[in-house]
């Protein structure tokens, strides 16, 4: 399936080092700024009912607030259990001051 990239967010809404919640139609998301580049998952954790969007960033992982499991945001997978499935990444594109995410 080809990319389709729909208007998330101001660019101006996310913050470096940060990861902010982001509800878009059925979504909740997890958008993330690392080193000046932005990344996005969902933002339910896949071991348990968490946000990660209320865990803590360190470099490009995301540990989630309950059991302290982590994922890396640029690709969703594991990187520390007792999560164990990936999160689902979205790839992003930056125009014009805008966020953009392909949900396909
Ligand atoms: Fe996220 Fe358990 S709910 S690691």
């Amino acid at each position: 399936m080809s990319a389709q990239y729909t208007d998330l967010m101001s660019l101006d809404d996310t913050f470096e080092g940060e990861v902010v919640r982001v509800e878009h139609g059925d979504k909740n998301l997890a958008v993330y700024s690392v080193n000046g580049e932005i990344y996005c998952t969902d933002n339910l954790c896949t071991h348990g009912n968490a946000l990660l969007s209320d865990g803590f960033l360190e470099g490009f992982e995301i540990e989630c607030p309950f059991h302290q499991g982590r994922f890396d945001i640029r690709d969703g997978r594991v990187t520390c259990e007792p999560a164990s499935k990936a999160v689902k990444s979205y790839p992003i594109k930056v125009s014009d001051g805008r966020v953009f995410v392909d949900l396909s």
